[in-house]
Parts: structure tokens; sequence; C-alpha cells
């Protein structure tokens, strides 16, 4: 990597990226809260993207989560989906030649710490949790065809313009077989930001209540006064906060076969599902915020 590239990539990593709750983790002034959350949320508004999946109300006839895979297209089904729930399941996502090739890369992440694939920088352990290990490597979008052809029709629609995403794969492997303690920040329900936030995961393996699972509460991504006064009081931002009460919506356990993709704002609560087993997950992770940042919200 050149000096540019280090230099391009810790400016969007730690000066452009999209505000996140530090702000709220320093002030737990209501005004203060208030005058920060309003000006952020009116830049978000005036994105017309943004209005449909974050600001308009649901409407109700469209329940069904999870569809088949449509020659790779989004369709405006798919669409109406998400914004209602702020989750959608697509099954048989990927064509077998491209889920084997991502199978390779979390064999290496697997394996034994020979990394000879396409990766950012040598994968590690980014030791967030005690009781189960992790291994995450980045790699580039490019590298897979098909799944940087979903991303950039959902980054298209959602964010109003085609964003290179952030590619994470996660390998997680629980070693012993009892259920694992709570997490903060991760097997707690939990919302990662105040503003608009998709996450798009892929798994090449089928994923059972054992291994982990996405939980998500339906339809809690929508930004209105009950969202805005969450953000308000909170101290945590997830389930043990006073007014999680109001988020009192149904949950969706994300349990999906082999070679799934779905996509959830996670703007709304979501948590990782506890471990329950010997067990372990794969999962590909694609993020916007490190290149859709302030300085999208700022100047557009
Ligand atoms: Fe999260």
């Amino acid at each position: 990597m050149n000096l540019i590239t280090k230099t391009k990539n810790y400016l969007n990593r730690r000066i452009f990226r999209t505000p996140g709750v530090e702000f709220f983790d320093n002030n737990k002034d209501i005004n203060a809260r208030k005058k920060y959350i309003n000006f952020w949320l009116n830049r978000s508004r005036k994105k017309k993207s943004f209005q449909k999946y974050f600001f308009q109300k649901i409407n109700n006839k469209n329940s069904q989560i999870s569809y088949d895979n449509n020659d790779y297209v989004i369709n405006q089904d798919m669409l109406d989906s998400l914004s209602n729930n702020g989750l959608l399941i697509i099954k048989n996502a990927l064509p077998e030649n491209e889920k084997n090739k991502i199978i390779e890369y979390f064999d290496e992440l697997k394996g034994n710490n020979q990394y000879g694939k396409n990766w950012i920088n040598k994968p590690h352990n980014p030791g967030f949790f005690k009781e189960v290990n992790e291994i995450m490597g980045k790699t580039y979008i490019k590298n897979f065809e098909y799944l940087n052809y979903y991303s950039k029709q959902f980054s298209k629609e959602i964010y109003g313009k085609i964003v290179e995403p952030t590619v994470e794969l996660r390998y997680l492997k629980q070693d012993n077989d009892s259920k694992e303690s709570k997490v903060k920040g991760a097997t707690y329900l939990h919302t990662d930001r105040f503003l608009p936030h998709v996450k798009i995961y892929y798994t090449p393996y089928e994923i059972t209540i054992n291994d982990a699972p996405l939980e998500y509460v339906l339809s809690s991504h929508k930004i209105n006064d009950n969202f805005i006064d969450f953000y308000l009081e909170t101290r945590n931002y997830d389930e043990t906060d006073k007014l999680f009460k109001n988020f009192n919506f149904e949950k969706k356990v994300v349990c999906v076969p082999q070679n799934s993709l779905y996509v959830a704002f996670t703007n709304g609560f979501h948590k990782r599902s506890q471990f329950n087993n010997l067990s372990e997950r794969s999962l590909v992770f694609l993020q916007y915020v490190e290149r859709f940042n302030k300085i999208d919200y700022l100047f557009w």
C-alpha cells in the first residue's frame, strides 16, 4: 500500500467516518443530544433514497422477508419488503463457483496461519469475545463478482450512488459446549448507530439456531419520534435502556440455508444470538460507513 492510499484510508476511517454513538458517550445532557441528533438527521432527511427506507411510515401490506434469487437482480418487491421490515433474505444467492471461492477464503481463516488469498492485511482475532474464538480477514469486493453486483444495486438504491463496501470475513468458533454468556454490543439487542446504517451478510453454509444467528427486531430501523426519544435518553444503546420497551415489535431469528445473503438496517435493534453448542459461523460482512461518510452528509 502506498502512502497516498494509506493516508486516504486513515482519513476515511478516523476523520470522515459517519458519526456513531461516541457523542452520546460523552454527552448525557438531553439538549445537547437533541441538537446533535437534529443536525445529522436533517442532513439525512435531505437524501431522497434515505426517505423511503428510514423515514417513510411502514406499509403493512408487505410481510414477506425471504426471497429466492431472481437472476441476481433486486426487484421492487424485495426493496419494499426491506423498507418495511429492515430485513431481507435472498436464498441461493451466489453461483456455485463464487460460493466455493468464498469457502476457500474461510478455509484459510480456519486453517494453519498460511494466508495466500487476496487479503488486505494479515487476518487476526479482533478480541471482542472471551468464550468464542474469532478470526477476521479483510479483502476487496472486486474479488467476488456477483456479491459485488448485489452490493452495487443495494448501495445505489439506499445511498443513492454506488459505494464501495468494506468486506470483512469473520470466522467464529465456540470451543465449549455450554451456552455462551452475553456480551454487550453483540449478544444484547442493540443499535449500531443513530443514522441510517446497512449491513449486508453472506453465508456459504447453513446457519441454524445453534450457530449464533442474527436476531432482528423488525421495523425498528424507522427513524421516528420513538427512535429519537430512545437516543435522547440512552446509556447503553441496547435492550437494557428504559425506552427499549417502546420497541416491542416482532423479532426474526435469521436461520438460513447454505448460500444465503441477507441485508439488515442495523440502526435498528439486532444481536448475534448466543452460541449454544460446539459450533462455528462463517459470515461475510459488507459495510459502507467508511466510504459513505461525513463528506456525503455535509456536501451533497
Ligand atoms: Fe451490531
